[in-house]
């Protein structure tokens, strides 16, 4: 019998990837997704990718406990990742009621039905943000959380908090493990799934894709007179595709039962800090194009330098990010000519 993951913004960049890695290493996977921030282009490519004209998709706000429960008793779920979430630093600080509302509400939720149904394996979306600015790089799982500079922070520090108290409260029934993503980049090599920002793009790599494709003028560097090599801040830039194995090989270790504790807690990065300008000029060269940019003042909030020890991740999940930044942002390029239909 196959094991049925539940993906919550399964619709989304990093949802719809860990789909494809999924469904490619023989799990059933039920998407859902509110469609808040995103239309169905990725889960549209998902099913070419796959094959999979069937994939079940059900559109659900896991804000809402009865439609959240509902889905538990239609599928028999074996693990749930959770990705479903507002994920914007800046709104957050504009509308905290919102973000506050939305990513614990859901959360909440999700593990209300999974302590309903019997327990549940369930995966964290975490974030390198609960890490802040680290006083020692690179940043081991055992580095210590600094206080969140946001709202959107601070959810992700209490969404580990609420599942490492629910896990513990569980007896066993409920396990969980966080995954604590650095700065996931690219798209699939098909070219047919990718990052789709609404609006301007807050991120580095769709900023930069979009003003080489002619939607955006001009690229700002944040800041060039920080505390490093070049003077632009450090970054652990990973590619998605890698990002998404990463997920199953937790949830294998999940439902395997090969965890060492209840819940335990990952760094998913490369390990290898790149520059702003370093990623800039490598974009330049792999693609053969020119990209209009400009040096601009320090984006408030931003960190100089947090790159993974993926020691961890490496040893105890057997997963490692193998892809370099080169083959990443030329997929990346792919991606923006794919949408723009060229
Ligand atoms: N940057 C620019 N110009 C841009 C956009 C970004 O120079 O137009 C720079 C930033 O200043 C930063 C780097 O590129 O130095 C990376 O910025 P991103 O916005 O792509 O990524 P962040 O590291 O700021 O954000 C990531 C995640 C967030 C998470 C945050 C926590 O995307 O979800 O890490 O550190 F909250």
């Amino acid at each position: 019998m196959k094991k049925t993951v539940l993906v919550s913004g399964g619709a989304g960049f990093i949802g719809s990837h860990v789909t494809v890695e999924l469904l490619e290493a023989g799990y059933e996977v039920v998407v859902a997704d509110n469609m808040s921030n995103c239309d169905m282009t990725c889960f549209e490519g998902v099913k070419k990718i796959t094959g999979r004209a069937d994939l079940p998709f059900e559109k659900v706000d896991f804000c809402d406990a009865v439609a959240t429960e509902a889905l538990f008793d239609k599928y028999k779920i074996d693990a749930v990742i959770h990705f479903a979430a507002f994920k914007a630093v800046g709104e957050s600080v504009d509308k905290p009621v919102m973000y506050y509302k939305n990513n614990l509400g859901s959360f909440l939720n999700v593990l209300e039905a999974a302590q309903t149904h019997g327990g549940c394996n369930v995966l964290f979306s975490s974030s390198a943000t609960v890490y802040g600015q680290p006083e020692k790089l690179p940043v081991t799982e055992e580095s210590p959380r600094q206080p969140a500079t946001s709202p959107y922070g601070a959810t992700k520090q209490m969404c580990e908090d609420i599942l490492q108290d629910t896990v513990k409260a569980s007896g066993g029934a409920i396990k969980g493990i966080l995954l604590r993503y650095f700065n996931p980049i690219g798209a699939h090599p098909s070219a047919l799934i990718g990052e789709l920002p609404r609006g301007v793009p807050n991120n580095l790599v769709p900023f930069i894709t979009q003003t080489a494709i002619g939607k955006r003028e001009c690229l700002s560097i944040f800041g060039d007179d920080y505390p490093t090599p070049d003077g632009t801040c450090l970054r652990d830039y990973i590619d998605i595709v890698d990002l998404a194995k990463a997920h199953v090989f937790a949830v294998t270790r999940m439902i395997e039962g090969k965890m060492k504790k209840d819940c335990e807690v990952f760094n998913v990065g490369t390990g290898r800090p790149v520059s702003v300008m370093e990623l800039v000029t490598a974009f330049e060269k792999v693609n053969g194009l020119k990209l209009n940019y400009k040096i601009a003042p320090r984006r408030p909030g931003d960190v100089t330098a947090v790159w993974a020890d993926p020691t961890l991740a490496n040893k105890e999940l057997g997963w490692k990010a193998t892809r370099s930044v080169e083959e990443t942002l030329k997929a990346a390029w792919a991606w923006e000519k794919h949408l723009a239909g060229k």
